[in-house]
Protein backbone atom coordinates (compact mmCIF):
# COMPACT_ATOMS: atom_id res chain seq x y z
CA UNK A 1 0.00 0.00 0.00
CA UNK A 2 1.23 3.60 -0.65
CA UNK A 3 2.84 5.77 2.32
CA UNK A 4 2.51 9.33 2.50
CA UNK A 5 4.58 11.38 5.22
CA UNK A 6 3.31 14.89 6.29
CA UNK A 7 5.73 16.84 7.67
CA UNK A 8 4.02 19.87 9.49
CA UNK A 9 7.25 22.32 10.32
CA UNK A 10 8.79 21.23 7.24
CA UNK A 11 11.13 24.38 7.46
CA UNK A 12 12.65 23.76 11.59
CA UNK A 13 15.32 22.15 12.79
CA UNK A 14 14.22 18.81 13.77
CA UNK A 15 13.06 18.37 10.52
CA UNK A 16 16.44 18.88 8.41
CA UNK A 17 18.32 17.25 11.36
CA UNK A 18 16.91 14.36 12.24
CA UNK A 19 13.44 13.39 10.18
CA UNK A 20 14.76 13.85 6.59
CA UNK A 21 18.00 12.22 6.95
CA UNK A 22 16.39 9.58 8.95
CA UNK A 23 13.47 8.45 5.82
CA UNK A 24 16.62 9.14 3.67
CA UNK A 25 18.38 6.16 5.67
CA UNK A 26 15.50 4.13 5.51
CA UNK A 27 15.18 4.86 2.15
CA UNK A 28 19.08 3.76 1.25
CA UNK A 29 18.61 0.34 3.57
CA UNK A 30 15.70 -0.24 1.43
CA UNK A 31 13.41 -0.09 4.28
CA UNK A 32 11.16 2.46 3.94
CA UNK A 33 7.66 1.38 2.15
CA UNK A 34 7.96 1.61 -1.36
CA UNK A 35 6.41 4.33 -3.22
CA UNK A 36 6.40 6.32 0.26
CA UNK A 37 5.80 10.30 -0.23
CA UNK A 38 7.48 12.99 1.83
CA UNK A 39 5.14 16.48 1.93
CA UNK A 40 6.72 19.06 3.98
CA UNK A 41 4.47 22.07 5.25
CA UNK A 42 5.55 25.25 6.46
CA UNK A 43 4.48 28.60 5.99
CA UNK A 44 7.68 29.74 3.82
CA UNK A 45 6.87 29.82 0.00
CA UNK A 46 9.00 27.41 -0.99
CA UNK A 47 8.97 25.22 -4.44
CA UNK A 48 9.33 21.48 -4.14
CA UNK A 49 12.50 21.95 -6.06
CA UNK A 50 13.86 24.51 -3.70
CA UNK A 51 13.28 22.69 -0.87
CA UNK A 52 14.82 19.61 -2.66
CA UNK A 53 18.13 21.78 -2.87
CA UNK A 54 18.21 22.56 0.90
CA UNK A 55 17.82 19.48 2.29
CA UNK A 56 20.15 18.05 0.19
CA UNK A 57 23.02 19.78 1.64
CA UNK A 58 21.20 19.52 5.24
CA UNK A 59 21.34 15.75 4.59
CA UNK A 60 24.78 15.53 3.27
CA UNK A 61 26.04 17.28 6.13
CA UNK A 62 23.69 15.23 9.23
CA UNK A 63 24.11 11.53 6.92
CA UNK A 64 28.19 12.21 6.53
CA UNK A 65 29.79 9.42 5.03
CA UNK A 66 26.57 7.51 4.41
CA UNK A 67 24.98 10.00 1.69
CA UNK A 68 24.88 8.64 -1.58
CA UNK A 69 24.51 10.76 -4.63
CA UNK A 70 22.49 8.38 -6.81
CA UNK A 71 20.24 7.31 -4.04
CA UNK A 72 19.27 10.82 -3.01
CA UNK A 73 19.27 11.31 -6.52
CA UNK A 74 16.01 8.52 -6.42
CA UNK A 75 14.75 9.84 -3.35
CA UNK A 76 14.57 13.64 -3.91
CA UNK A 77 11.99 12.86 -6.48
CA UNK A 78 10.15 11.52 -3.52
CA UNK A 79 9.70 14.61 -1.98
CA UNK A 80 7.27 17.54 -2.25
CA UNK A 81 6.07 20.91 -0.60
CA UNK A 82 3.18 22.88 0.21
CA UNK A 83 3.15 25.70 1.95
CA UNK A 84 0.40 26.21 5.03
CA UNK A 85 -0.03 27.83 7.70
CA UNK A 86 -1.57 26.06 10.90
CA UNK A 87 -3.80 28.72 11.45
CA UNK A 88 -5.45 28.88 8.42
CA UNK A 89 -8.44 26.13 8.29
CA UNK A 90 -8.16 26.79 4.06
CA UNK A 91 -4.51 25.47 4.08
CA UNK A 92 -5.80 21.94 5.19
CA UNK A 93 -7.77 21.90 2.67
CA UNK A 94 -5.24 22.72 -0.07
CA UNK A 95 -3.30 20.23 1.49
CA UNK A 96 -5.93 17.65 1.13
CA UNK A 97 -6.05 18.76 -2.24
CA UNK A 98 -2.67 18.41 -2.59
CA UNK A 99 -2.46 14.65 -1.16
CA UNK A 100 -5.42 13.75 -3.60
CA UNK A 101 -3.30 15.32 -6.51
CA UNK A 102 0.41 13.31 -5.59
CA UNK A 103 -1.21 10.27 -4.28
CA UNK A 104 -2.58 7.65 -6.27
CA UNK A 105 -5.72 5.58 -6.51
CA UNK A 106 -6.71 3.47 -3.80
CA UNK A 107 -6.03 2.87 0.00
CA UNK A 108 -3.15 5.29 1.05
CA UNK A 109 -1.14 5.16 4.63
CA UNK A 110 -0.85 8.33 6.20
CA UNK A 111 1.50 9.80 8.91
CA UNK A 112 1.28 13.28 10.13
CA UNK A 113 4.18 14.26 11.63
CA UNK A 114 3.85 17.46 14.15
CA UNK A 115 7.29 18.84 14.17
CA UNK A 116 6.18 22.56 15.37
CA UNK A 117 5.94 24.17 18.50
CA UNK A 118 4.27 22.43 20.79
CA UNK A 119 1.75 25.68 21.58
CA UNK A 120 0.69 24.52 17.91
CA UNK A 121 -0.25 21.06 18.49
CA UNK A 122 -3.77 21.51 19.37
CA UNK A 123 -4.62 23.88 16.86
CA UNK A 124 -3.04 21.55 13.92
CA UNK A 125 -4.82 18.64 15.06
CA UNK A 126 -8.14 20.61 15.38
CA UNK A 127 -7.35 21.66 11.26
CA UNK A 128 -6.63 18.09 10.61
CA UNK A 129 -9.91 16.68 11.99
CA UNK A 130 -12.24 19.82 10.57
CA UNK A 131 -10.17 19.17 6.55
CA UNK A 132 -11.19 15.52 7.15
CA UNK A 133 -7.48 14.59 6.93
CA UNK A 134 -8.00 12.27 9.93
CA UNK A 135 -10.86 10.26 7.83
CA UNK A 136 -9.07 6.09 7.85
CA UNK A 137 -11.69 5.24 5.19
CA UNK A 138 -9.23 5.20 3.31
CA UNK A 139 -5.86 3.92 4.61
CA UNK A 140 -4.81 4.23 8.20
CA UNK A 141 -4.49 7.85 9.40
CA UNK A 142 -1.55 8.25 12.60
CA UNK A 143 -0.43 11.51 14.05
CA UNK A 144 2.86 12.06 15.62
CA UNK A 145 3.88 14.28 18.26
CA UNK A 146 7.09 15.38 20.05
CA UNK A 147 7.58 16.30 23.58
CA UNK A 148 6.93 17.90 25.40
CA UNK A 149 2.71 16.40 25.86
CA UNK A 150 2.07 19.33 27.88
CA UNK A 151 3.49 21.25 30.67
CA UNK A 152 1.87 20.12 33.43
CA UNK A 153 -0.50 17.54 34.21
CA UNK A 154 -2.83 19.79 33.59
CA UNK A 155 -1.96 21.05 30.21
CA UNK A 156 -1.25 17.58 28.88
CA UNK A 157 -4.97 16.41 30.02
CA UNK A 158 -6.20 19.07 28.03
CA UNK A 159 -3.58 17.90 25.02
CA UNK A 160 -5.19 14.43 25.28
CA UNK A 161 -8.75 15.39 24.94
CA UNK A 162 -7.73 17.69 22.35
CA UNK A 163 -5.79 15.03 20.35
CA UNK A 164 -8.97 12.57 21.25
CA UNK A 165 -11.49 14.78 19.95
CA UNK A 166 -9.60 14.05 16.17
CA UNK A 167 -7.68 10.98 16.56
CA UNK A 168 -8.61 7.97 18.55
CA UNK A 169 -5.45 6.47 20.70
CA UNK A 170 -4.48 3.39 18.74
CA UNK A 171 -3.28 6.44 16.13
CA UNK A 172 -1.56 8.76 17.90
CA UNK A 173 2.20 8.23 18.32
CA UNK A 174 4.42 10.29 21.17
CA UNK A 175 8.16 10.23 20.19
CA UNK A 176 10.00 10.23 23.45
CA UNK A 177 13.20 9.36 21.31
CA UNK A 178 14.67 7.76 24.14
CA UNK A 179 12.99 4.69 23.15
CA UNK A 180 14.26 4.99 19.74
CA UNK A 181 17.84 4.19 21.23
CA UNK A 182 19.12 1.02 20.40
CA UNK A 183 20.42 0.08 23.69
CA UNK A 184 17.02 1.71 25.28
CA UNK A 185 15.50 -1.28 23.68
CA UNK A 186 17.93 -3.99 24.73
CA UNK A 187 17.50 -3.48 27.74
CA UNK A 188 13.76 -5.41 27.02
CA UNK A 189 16.58 -7.79 25.21
CA UNK A 190 19.23 -7.45 28.03
CA UNK A 191 15.91 -8.73 30.98
CA UNK A 192 13.71 -10.80 28.95
CA UNK A 193 15.84 -13.30 26.52
CA UNK A 194 18.11 -13.53 29.12
CA UNK A 195 17.45 -16.32 32.35
CA UNK A 196 20.68 -15.46 34.61
CA UNK A 197 19.88 -11.63 35.17
CA UNK A 198 15.75 -11.66 35.96
CA UNK A 199 15.93 -13.83 38.78
CA UNK A 200 18.20 -11.33 40.53
CA UNK A 201 16.23 -8.11 39.02
CA UNK A 202 14.83 -7.64 42.87
CA UNK A 203 14.49 -6.40 46.02
CA UNK A 204 15.86 -9.82 47.34
CA UNK A 205 19.57 -8.58 45.69
CA UNK A 206 19.36 -5.17 44.61
CA UNK A 207 20.01 -2.32 46.85
CA UNK A 208 19.18 0.36 44.96
CA UNK A 209 18.81 1.63 40.71
CA UNK A 210 20.72 4.56 39.72
CA UNK A 211 19.51 6.15 36.58
CA UNK A 212 21.85 9.30 35.18
CA UNK A 213 21.27 11.11 32.12
CA UNK A 214 24.07 13.81 32.13
CA UNK A 215 24.96 16.32 29.82
CA UNK A 216 28.32 18.09 29.27
CA UNK A 217 26.63 20.97 27.30
CA UNK A 218 25.54 24.34 28.73
CA UNK A 219 21.79 25.07 27.53
CA UNK A 220 23.39 27.80 25.66
CA UNK A 221 20.75 29.56 23.10
CA UNK A 222 17.78 27.39 24.12
CA UNK A 223 17.45 29.32 27.11
CA UNK A 224 14.22 30.90 26.02
CA UNK A 225 12.49 26.92 26.00
CA UNK A 226 14.61 25.87 28.89
CA UNK A 227 13.28 29.06 31.05
CA UNK A 228 10.19 27.40 30.84
CA UNK A 229 10.70 23.94 31.30
CA UNK A 230 13.55 23.19 33.26
CA UNK A 231 15.62 19.56 33.57
CA UNK A 232 12.57 18.14 35.62
CA UNK A 233 10.22 18.97 32.81
CA UNK A 234 13.02 19.16 30.08
CA UNK A 235 14.90 15.49 30.70
CA UNK A 236 12.85 13.62 33.82
CA UNK A 237 8.98 13.43 32.97
CA UNK A 238 10.10 11.64 29.93
CA UNK A 239 13.45 10.40 29.13
CA UNK A 240 14.55 9.72 32.91
CA UNK A 241 10.81 7.91 33.78
CA UNK A 242 11.05 5.92 30.31
CA UNK A 243 14.10 4.52 32.05
CA UNK A 244 12.80 3.89 34.99
CA UNK A 245 9.62 2.15 33.48
CA UNK A 246 11.63 0.02 31.88
CA UNK A 247 14.02 -0.90 33.87
CA UNK A 248 11.53 -1.80 36.78
CA UNK A 249 8.52 -3.37 34.61
CA UNK A 250 7.50 -6.47 34.66
CA UNK A 251 7.33 -8.50 31.63
CA UNK A 252 4.75 -8.35 29.33
CA UNK A 253 2.43 -11.53 28.03
CA UNK A 254 3.75 -10.47 24.44
CA UNK A 255 5.56 -7.75 23.08
CA UNK A 256 2.54 -5.96 21.40
CA UNK A 257 1.78 -1.94 22.00
CA UNK A 258 -0.88 -2.08 24.50
CA UNK A 259 0.79 -4.85 26.70
CA UNK A 260 4.23 -3.14 27.08
CA UNK A 261 2.33 -0.30 28.02
CA UNK A 262 0.21 -1.94 30.21
CA UNK A 263 3.25 -2.94 32.21
CA UNK A 264 4.83 0.41 31.85
CA UNK A 265 1.98 2.51 33.29
CA UNK A 266 1.88 -0.65 36.62
CA UNK A 267 5.41 1.09 37.48
CA UNK A 268 4.08 4.17 37.28
CA UNK A 269 0.83 3.84 39.60
CA UNK A 270 3.06 1.73 42.22
CA UNK A 271 5.52 5.35 42.48
CA UNK A 272 5.03 6.74 46.14
CA UNK A 273 3.07 9.82 45.90
CA UNK A 274 5.18 12.30 47.66
CA UNK A 275 4.39 15.43 49.65
CA UNK A 276 5.83 18.67 50.19
CA UNK A 277 8.13 17.77 52.63
CA UNK A 278 9.22 14.59 51.47
CA UNK A 279 10.81 16.51 48.39
CA UNK A 280 13.16 18.23 51.03
CA UNK A 281 15.15 15.28 51.86
CA UNK A 282 14.33 13.65 48.54
CA UNK A 283 15.32 15.69 45.91
CA UNK A 284 18.58 18.26 45.23
CA UNK A 285 18.34 21.10 42.55
CA UNK A 286 20.78 22.95 41.03
CA UNK A 287 22.57 25.26 38.58
CA UNK A 288 25.36 25.81 37.03
CA UNK A 289 27.64 28.85 37.07
CA UNK A 290 26.83 30.70 34.43
CA UNK A 291 23.53 29.58 33.47
CA UNK A 292 22.28 33.45 34.33
CA UNK A 293 24.40 34.98 32.10
CA UNK A 294 23.00 32.74 29.44
CA UNK A 295 21.06 35.20 27.20
CA UNK A 296 17.55 35.21 27.75
CA UNK A 297 17.98 34.17 31.34
CA UNK A 298 16.28 36.32 33.43
CA UNK A 299 18.88 37.46 36.49
CA UNK A 300 16.96 36.11 39.05
CA UNK A 301 16.13 32.70 37.64
CA UNK A 302 15.26 30.07 39.62
CA UNK A 303 15.19 27.32 36.72
CA UNK A 304 17.14 24.14 37.52
CA UNK A 305 19.54 22.74 34.85
CA UNK A 306 20.56 19.85 37.52
CA UNK A 307 17.88 17.56 39.53
CA UNK A 308 18.48 14.26 41.58
CA UNK A 309 15.11 13.05 42.81
CA UNK A 310 14.50 9.88 44.88
CA UNK A 311 11.60 7.41 43.98
CA UNK A 312 10.23 4.64 45.81
CA UNK A 313 8.57 2.14 43.85
CA UNK A 314 5.65 0.10 45.90
CA UNK A 315 5.29 -2.92 44.96
CA UNK A 316 5.85 -7.06 45.82
CA UNK A 317 9.30 -6.54 43.50
CA UNK A 318 11.01 -3.13 44.37
CA UNK A 319 9.64 -2.34 47.98
CA UNK A 320 13.06 -0.75 49.54
CA UNK A 321 14.70 -0.30 46.37
CA UNK A 322 14.93 3.28 45.83
CA UNK A 323 15.50 4.76 42.11
CA UNK A 324 17.52 7.86 42.22
CA UNK A 325 17.00 9.58 38.93
CA UNK A 326 19.89 12.69 37.89
CA UNK A 327 20.51 14.53 35.26
CA UNK A 328 22.05 17.99 33.98
CA UNK A 329 23.13 20.20 31.54
CA UNK A 330 27.01 21.38 31.83
CA UNK A 331 28.11 18.25 33.80
CA UNK A 332 31.58 16.75 33.53
CA UNK A 333 31.03 14.07 30.78
CA UNK A 334 27.92 13.71 28.17
CA UNK A 335 26.66 9.62 29.70
CA UNK A 336 23.57 8.04 29.84
CA UNK A 337 24.04 5.53 32.07
CA UNK A 338 21.28 2.48 34.61
CA UNK A 339 23.26 1.13 37.29
CA UNK A 340 22.02 -1.30 38.87
CA UNK A 341 23.56 -1.85 42.08
CA UNK A 342 23.61 -5.40 43.91
CA UNK A 343 23.31 -5.48 47.72
CA UNK A 344 27.07 -6.52 49.68
CA UNK A 345 27.64 -10.15 49.86
CA UNK A 346 25.69 -11.34 53.07
CA UNK A 347 28.68 -12.22 55.12
CA UNK A 348 32.53 -11.33 54.81
CA UNK A 349 34.49 -14.72 54.61
CA UNK A 350 38.16 -14.38 56.65
CA UNK A 351 37.31 -11.15 58.63
CA UNK A 352 39.16 -7.95 56.98
CA UNK A 353 41.53 -10.09 54.58
CA UNK A 354 38.99 -9.88 52.32
CA UNK A 355 37.25 -6.57 52.63
CA UNK A 356 34.54 -6.24 50.03
CA UNK A 357 34.94 -2.41 48.58
CA UNK A 358 31.88 -2.57 46.68
CA UNK A 359 29.06 -5.02 45.88
CA UNK A 360 28.46 -5.72 42.36
CA UNK A 361 27.13 -3.28 39.65
CA UNK A 362 25.44 -4.12 36.63
CA UNK A 363 25.86 -0.49 34.38
CA UNK A 364 24.20 -0.68 31.23
CA UNK A 365 25.30 2.43 29.01
CA UNK A 366 23.01 3.92 27.14
CA UNK A 367 24.82 6.25 25.64
CA UNK A 368 27.87 6.97 24.11
CA UNK A 369 30.26 3.98 24.51
CA UNK A 370 26.96 1.70 24.19
CA UNK A 371 27.90 -1.78 25.73
CA UNK A 372 27.48 -3.40 29.24
CA UNK A 373 29.63 -3.94 32.39
CA UNK A 374 29.43 -6.40 34.91
CA UNK A 375 31.26 -5.43 37.91
CA UNK A 376 32.47 -8.69 40.36
CA UNK A 377 35.03 -8.90 42.96
CA UNK A 378 38.13 -11.48 41.86
CA UNK A 379 41.27 -12.56 43.71
CA UNK A 380 44.56 -10.72 42.77
CA UNK A 381 46.61 -12.76 41.52
CA UNK A 382 49.78 -13.63 44.03
CA UNK A 383 48.11 -12.02 47.62
CA UNK A 384 46.92 -14.27 49.99
CA UNK A 385 43.17 -13.39 49.65
CA UNK A 386 43.46 -9.70 48.33
CA UNK A 387 40.53 -9.01 46.03
CA UNK A 388 39.67 -6.25 43.62
CA UNK A 389 36.95 -4.87 41.40
CA UNK A 390 37.09 -6.74 37.75
CA UNK A 391 34.69 -6.30 35.01
CA UNK A 392 32.90 -7.86 32.20
CA UNK A 393 32.57 -5.01 29.31
CA UNK A 394 30.57 -5.64 26.42
CA UNK A 395 30.66 -2.77 23.64
CA UNK A 396 27.97 -2.38 21.19
CA UNK A 397 30.50 -1.05 18.79
CA UNK A 398 32.69 -3.83 18.75
CA UNK A 399 29.48 -5.63 17.67
CA UNK A 400 27.99 -3.74 14.95
CA UNK A 401 30.20 -0.57 14.35
CA UNK A 402 28.96 2.41 13.71
CA UNK A 403 25.88 1.03 11.01
CA UNK A 404 25.04 -1.09 14.07
CA UNK A 405 23.18 2.13 16.03
CA UNK A 406 21.11 3.91 13.94
CA UNK A 407 19.36 7.22 14.73
CA UNK A 408 16.29 6.94 17.26
CA UNK A 409 14.12 8.85 14.48
CA UNK A 410 14.95 5.66 11.95
CA UNK A 411 13.27 3.29 14.38
CA UNK A 412 10.62 5.43 15.79
CA UNK A 413 9.03 6.49 12.20
CA UNK A 414 9.28 3.15 10.76
CA UNK A 415 7.07 1.48 13.55
CA UNK A 416 4.90 4.25 12.70
CA UNK A 417 4.64 3.81 9.52
CA UNK A 418 3.62 0.36 10.34
CA UNK A 419 1.34 0.94 13.24
CA UNK A 420 3.64 -0.40 15.80
CA UNK A 421 2.85 1.63 19.00
CA UNK A 422 5.16 0.00 21.34
CA UNK A 423 7.98 2.59 21.71
CA UNK A 424 5.60 5.25 21.60
CA UNK A 425 4.29 6.83 24.85
CA UNK A 426 0.64 6.40 25.82
CA UNK A 427 -1.96 9.12 26.99
CA UNK A 428 -2.20 7.49 30.49
CA UNK A 429 1.44 7.23 30.72
CA UNK A 430 2.10 10.94 29.97
CA UNK A 431 -0.34 11.82 32.63
CA UNK A 432 0.49 9.70 35.02
CA UNK A 433 4.42 10.68 34.60
CA UNK A 434 3.22 14.39 35.65
CA UNK A 435 1.52 13.20 38.32
CA UNK A 436 4.77 12.57 39.45
CA UNK A 437 6.38 15.77 38.52
CA UNK A 438 4.00 18.28 39.51
CA UNK A 439 4.28 18.02 43.09
CA UNK A 440 7.86 18.21 42.88
CA UNK A 441 7.52 21.67 40.99
CA UNK A 442 4.96 22.53 43.55
CA UNK A 443 7.38 21.82 46.53
CA UNK A 444 10.28 23.39 44.68
CA UNK A 445 7.65 26.54 44.74
CA UNK A 446 7.31 26.49 48.34
CA UNK A 447 9.73 29.00 50.25
CA UNK A 448 10.10 26.05 52.86
CA UNK A 449 11.81 24.24 50.23
CA UNK A 450 15.58 24.15 50.06
CA UNK A 451 17.45 26.44 47.78
CA UNK A 452 18.43 25.90 44.38
CA UNK A 453 22.69 25.18 44.57
CA UNK A 454 24.84 26.33 42.69
CA UNK A 455 27.41 23.64 40.83
CA UNK A 456 30.54 24.44 39.08
CA UNK A 457 30.24 23.51 34.93
CA UNK A 458 32.20 20.65 34.07
CA UNK A 459 31.37 18.72 37.45
CA UNK A 460 29.05 16.03 38.54
CA UNK A 461 26.25 18.70 39.83
CA UNK A 462 26.24 20.59 43.49
CA UNK A 463 28.52 19.42 46.34
CA UNK A 464 25.03 18.70 48.15
CA UNK A 465 23.67 15.96 45.93
CA UNK A 466 27.04 13.78 46.32
CA UNK A 467 26.49 14.44 50.18
CA UNK A 468 23.08 13.70 49.95
CA UNK A 469 23.77 10.31 48.64
CA UNK A 470 27.15 9.82 51.46
CA UNK A 471 23.90 10.24 53.70
CA UNK A 472 22.51 7.96 52.77
CA UNK A 473 25.21 5.57 53.08
CA UNK A 474 25.73 5.24 49.24
CA UNK A 475 27.53 6.46 46.30
CA UNK A 476 27.05 8.09 43.31
CA UNK A 477 28.81 5.61 40.56
CA UNK A 478 31.20 7.85 38.47
CA UNK A 479 30.99 6.44 35.06
CA UNK A 480 33.37 9.12 33.17
CA UNK A 481 36.83 6.99 33.76
CA UNK A 482 34.41 3.95 32.37
CA UNK A 483 33.81 6.20 29.10
CA UNK A 484 37.28 7.45 28.95
CA UNK A 485 39.47 4.43 29.56
C1 LIG B 1 15.80 16.50 24.57
C2 LIG B 1 15.93 17.66 25.50
O1 LIG B 1 14.55 15.88 24.73
O2 LIG B 1 16.82 15.56 24.80
C3 LIG B 1 17.32 18.30 25.38
O3 LIG B 1 14.95 18.64 25.21
C4 LIG B 1 18.39 17.26 25.54
O4 LIG B 1 17.49 19.33 26.36
C5 LIG B 1 18.13 16.06 24.64
O5 LIG B 1 19.64 17.86 25.22
C6 LIG B 1 19.11 14.93 24.92
O6 LIG B 1 18.96 13.94 23.96
P1 LIG B 1 20.17 12.96 23.62
O7 LIG B 1 19.61 11.98 22.66
O8 LIG B 1 21.26 13.81 23.04
O9 LIG B 1 20.59 12.36 24.92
Amino acid sequence: MAHTIVIFGASGDLTSRKLIPAIYRLFQKKRLPEGTQIVGVSRSAFEHEAWREQLEVTTKKYVGDAFNDSVWGAFREQIFYQPGDIQEESDFHKLADFLKSIEPEGPVERVYYLSTKPQLYEKAIAQLGAAGLNDDSDGDRRVIIEKPFGTDLASAKALNIATHRVFREDQVYRIDHYLGKETVQNLFVLRFANSIFEPLWNRHFIDHVQITVAEEVPVGRRAGYYETAGVLRDMVQNHLLQLMMITAMEPPARFDADLVRDEKVKVLHSVRPKTGGDFASESVRGQYEGYLQEEGVPKNSQTETFTAVKLHVDNWRWQGVPFYLRSGKAMSCRTTQIVIQFKEAPHLLLGSKTRIPTANQLVIQVQPAEGIQLHFQTKVPDTELKTKLSSLDFRFQQDGGQEGMPDSYQRLLLDAMNGDASLFARSDEVELAWGIIDPLLAAWRSPASPPLQVYPQGEWGPQECTQWMTEQGRQWFDVCPVLRG
